[in-house]
């Protein structure tokens, strides 16, 4: 269509889409303008009202769907479309992993990658429900009410999630697919306690209350599950009989522990922790390797995929038992951990003390002795090593290599570097800056770890050019 004049607000267009983003918002064109629409299908007819433009984008609202998308299928979860999480469960599978490899093929091409540079189908989840390991819901006195509610409907009461953009009101849960079953029968019971004992959710606005968030975790391998209860205060008149009434109608809880956080911020992480059932972790098993799960340690939320996702680092890494291998952005160590097997000595990164902590147990609950761990920054950390790794593994948070770490690691001159990309934008962008660096990146394997969402892992290998 083109168009005489460039489209301002409440200018009115009917148009197909044609792929996601990486927000999940669906894209389609009007001329020469990108058209940004949040809650729409790929392949999906609409007429959409433009509100906003910015330079050759344009955003704008559905106002009548007019042919559904060939790739539709009917949303399981109950909140879906009020509920942000899983924004594309009316998108049929292998759509949804068609839209990812897009998104990973265009993030390449946009840094001159051409033909050569492979980029493989993304890697689907076999299980697309029930896949994930650990959900934080929050409790609070602003309920989020539907507008299929009558007036005046309760709000007062609420333990679920966020409406999406919404901080202060949180949408009362009463199931999440994605989460075990068992853990929504754990969540119907802290609820109902909560409400029959008359115990105060936690008000954002005038911090007080004293219920703020259930954490709930499980185990894939053991089933155990774990019950963290986040609260404003100590108070174990209330807390203790409240948690001994869910463990009563629950025994297949493992452990269940309180942090307390006193301050405003809305963090499920407390300044103290008292474990009031079971030992205070659960025990997860990846790759034959087990691993010890705290309420605040940092564990991989696809166990099934982190699996694949390790094998493909293994794969990539490709060695043979004598190499000294670098596993940078470590966390708890699960990289470092499964790569011990087939190297002489590994050594991992990392910033956060509590996963060092982690990462230090979990090598010695496996009996393994040639990995250690070293905490800090990871360029301050590096720059003070003088060893030469022949395999360096990067998995760095969502925005990618830190420009000053590019040079200090080809300074390091390792034959081979592994990267574990959560963000195709940024790991693009680093495979470009390494590739001026004397590294050529080989076959691109993306990993779908968050059925239903817009989030893509990948994993390529950049080899040292003579
Ligand atoms: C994507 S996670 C890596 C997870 C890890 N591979 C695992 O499976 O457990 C990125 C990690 O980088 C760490 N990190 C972020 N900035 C860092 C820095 N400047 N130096 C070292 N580690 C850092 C974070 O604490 C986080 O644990």
């Amino acid at each position: 269509m083109t168009q005489e004049r460039k489209p301002r607000r409440g200018d009115v267009f009917e148009l197909t889409l044609e792929r996601f983003d990486e927000r999940g918002d669906a894209l389609g064109r009007v001329g020469e303008y990108a058209l940004e629409i949040r809650r729409a299908l790929p392949g999906e007819r609409v007429r959409a009202e433009v509100n906003w433009r910015r330079r050759n984008t344009l955003g704008a609202r559905v106002i009548e769907r007019l042919e559904p998308s060939p790739h539709a299928v009917a949303a399981r979860c109950a909140h879906f479309g009020q509920c942000g999480g899983c924004s594309f469960q009316s998108l049929a599978y292998p759509a949804q992993l068609a839209g990812l490899h897009e998104l990973v093929a265009r993030a390449f091409r946009h840094q001159g990658f051409g033909a050569e540079l492979e980029i493989a189908p993304v890697e689907g989840a076999r299980e697309l429900y029930g896949y994930r390991n650990k959900m934080e819901f929050t409790f609070s006195n602003r309920r989020w009410i539907d507008l299929s509610e009558p007036p005046g409907a309760e709000s007062s009461f609420a333990l679920g999630l966020h409406a999406p953009g919404m901080h202060s009101k949180v949408i009362d849960v009463l199931g999440c697919p994605i989460q075990p079953a068992a853990l929504d029968a754990i969540l119907a019971t802290l609820r109902s306690e909560a409400l029959a004992r008359a115990l105060s959710p936690w008000d954002q606005r005038s911090h007080t209350g004293l219920l703020r968030h259930a954490v709930l975790r499980s185990s894939r391998a053991t089933g155990e599950i774990l019950v963290d209860l986040v609260t404003s205060s100590d108070s174990p008149e209330l807390v203790e009989p409240y948690a001994a009434a869910v463990l009563a109608r629950h025994p297949d809880i493992t452990t269940f522990v309180q942090n307390v956080n006193t301050r405003h911020a809305q963090t499920a992480q407390g300044e103290r922790e008292h474990v009031l059932h079971g030992p205070g972790f659960i025990v997860e098993r990846l790759l034959g390797l087990s691993f010890s799960i705290s309420a605040n340690s940092f564990f991989q939320t696809n166990p099934a995929q982190a699996e694949r996702l390790f094998e493909l680092v293994r794969e990539a890494a490709g060695t043979q038992g004598g190499e000294l291998v670098y596993d940078l952005y470590c966390g708890t160590g699960t990289i470092a951990l499964v790569l011990a097997a087939q190297a002489r000595e590994v050594l991992g990164f990392e910033l956060a003390p509590s996963s060092v902590v982690d990462a230090r147990a979990n090598a010695e609950r496996n009996g393994i002795t040639n990995v250690s761990f070293v905490e800090g920054d990871v360029l301050a950390s590096l720059a003070s090593r003088t060893q030469r790794p022949d395999v360096v593994v990067v998995d760095p948070p969502r925005a990618g290599l830190h420009p000053k770490l590019l040079p200090v690691l080809a300074g390091l001159a390792p034959r081979r570097i592994v990267y574990v990309s959560c963000n195709p934008v940024s790991g693009a962008r680093d495979a470009r800056a390494l590739a001026g660096l004397g590294y050529r990146a080989g076959r691109v394997r993306p990993i779908d770890l968050f059925p239903h969402t817009p989030h893509v892992e990948s994993v390529f290998a950049l080899e040292r050019e003579s």
